[in-house]
């Protein structure tokens, strides 16, 4: 009956911020199809919208209200398009986002996934108002549950467990997402045999400190564990994981991955400052110390090993000092790439009530000193592939020239080649690198 009516119905969904809203958005589409909506090819062209947001950094905000203040005049046009709002800014703002934008039909946190086709079903769904906020701890099954309808058939993420317990001074994310609950890896593995089975080559664990996995269950259960039974796994070829936390990694994680013929060569390890000072101000619970010692251990068990890292700079009290602290540790260490951001004052936060706030203008100084500096050595590891063969995973065409496809070497360096016959996404071929650039590199198939 409900599919019947919905027939010929289309949706399109915006996503903001991190891989795993990529995830939970793969999960919203999967229950709006359930319910027979089917993708529009344009945002215009949709019976409903959802978005997908983020509140990690005020500008992440400000781009969604951007987005609905374009979407309500596509409203004012078509009176049946519902718009709701999912995500991070949902679970933060609840019944204030439509106080103030009374456009949004209705609100729901990322606790609700599984009661979408329900409040959309509702007749009065459009102009309801209806909000879903309330933290549910049993969400965290609704992974396996709720159906995915994934991008691509090739590279699939799986979220391995929600929220965070580190409370960083600076970050929102504990207070949205709540506290750590893991899925069992028996509910995992199944997930990712099923994948295997289908053809799946590539798969991402995601977590916000996957380092932390499993402590919940108090069982001794761990993130190597994990790894370990993943392995057993025939099909995948390569295991990603994101993102890691320099506290919680442990020796024998490091080993586990290191032995592991599956998981890739890339860690992404958020250091997010050079000063022991500003680590302590920031709830980081390391030292530059602990960082560089757990970094050496990584580097002698995986020798190939790419390591990125994300930094910010002008949290509150950061000297000149401590800023040229950062810019050493850069210089010292050698990341493969650095994600740069410039401190954002988040409401409810610890550091947004500090005092000694830094002035814009020395923060964009210091990005720009940052980016510079990274920027340098992003090249001259990148040159230093010229001339070698990597093995890649093809991921398609790129943007710029459907000509020009690329793929992934396993320490996640992007490798763009001239298109070849025959040659398919999720195909693993050998290319050499001809020239290297900081962010991409460029190359032949051989
Ligand atoms: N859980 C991950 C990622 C969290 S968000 C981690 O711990 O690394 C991704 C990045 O956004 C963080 O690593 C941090 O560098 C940055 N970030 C978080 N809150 C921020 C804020 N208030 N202002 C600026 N950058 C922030
Ligand atoms: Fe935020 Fe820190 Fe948790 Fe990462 S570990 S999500 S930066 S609180
Ligand atoms: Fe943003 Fe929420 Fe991810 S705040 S970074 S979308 S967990």
């Amino acid at each position: 009956m409900e599919t019947e009516r919905l027939n010929g119905k289309k949706y399109f969904t915006l996503t903001y911020g991190c891989q795993m809203n990529e995830s939970d958005t793969e999960r919203i589409n999967g229950q709006l199809e359930e319910i027979g909506y089917e993708p529009a090819a344009r945002l215009e062209d949709a019976d409903i919208v959802i978005m997908n947001t983020c509140s990690v950094r005020q500008n992440a905000e400000e781009k969604v209200y951007g987005k609905i203040g374009e979407i309500k005049k596509l409203k004012d046009k078509n009176p049946h398009m519902l718009l709701g709002i999912a995500g991070c800014m949902a679970q933060e703002n609840k019944g204030k986002l439509i106080e103030r934008m009374p456009v949004i039909d209705f609100v729901i946190g990322p606790y609700h996934i599984h009661d979408l086709k329900d409040i959309i079903s509702r007749e009065n769904a459009r102009g309801g108002h209806v909000v879903k906020t309330e933290r549910n701890p049993h969400s965290v099954s609704d992974y396996s549950e709720l159906r995915a309808v994934r991008k691509s058939k090739i590279f699939a993420w799986i979220p391995i467990m929600q929220g965070c317990n580190k409370f960083c001074t600076y970050c929102i994310v504990p207070y949205v997402r709540g506290r750590e609950i893991s899925r069992t890896i028996d509910d995992i593995c199944k997930e990712i045999k099923s994948l295997a089975a289908e053809g799946y080559k590539e798969i991402t664990l995601l977590g916000q400190n996957v380092n932390s996995y499993g402590l919940d269950f108090r069982n001794g259960t761990n993130f190597a564990d994990l790894i370990r039974a993943i392995d057993e796994i025939d099909g995948i070829e390569r295991v990603r994981y994101m993102t890691s936390h320099p506290r919680d990694m442990t020796f024998d994680m490091v080993d586990a991955m290191a032995a592991s013929p599956k998981v890739v060569r890339h860690m992404h390890l958020p250091v997010q400052h050079g000063s022991n000072d500003m680590l302590k101000r920031m709830n980081r619970g390391y030292t530059i110390e602990h960082f560089k010692e757990l970094l050496a251990y990584v580097r002698e068990k995986m020798p190939d090993i790419a390591v990125t890292t994300d930094l910010i700079t002008g949290f509150p009290g950061e000297t000149e000092e401590m800023h040229q602290e950062t810019l050493n540790l850069l210089k010292e260490v050698r990341f493969d790439s650095a994600y740069t951001f410039i401190y954002s004052p988040r409401t409810g936060t610890p550091a947004a009530r500090m005092e000694d706030q830094i002035d814009d203008a020395t923060k964009h100084r210091r990005l720009q000193e940052l980016m510079d500096t990274e920027n340098v050595i992003s090249l001259e590891l990148n040159k230093a592939m010229e001339g070698k063969i990597h093995e890649i995973i093809v991921e398609g065409p790129s943007k710029q020239d459907e000509n020009i496809w690329y793929g992934r070497t396993s320490s996640n360096k992007m490798i763009l080649f001239p298109y070849k016959d025959g040659i398919q996404v999720g195909d693993t071929v050998a290319a050499r690198v001809n020239v290297g650039q900081t962010w991409v590199l460029k190359g032949e198939l051989v």
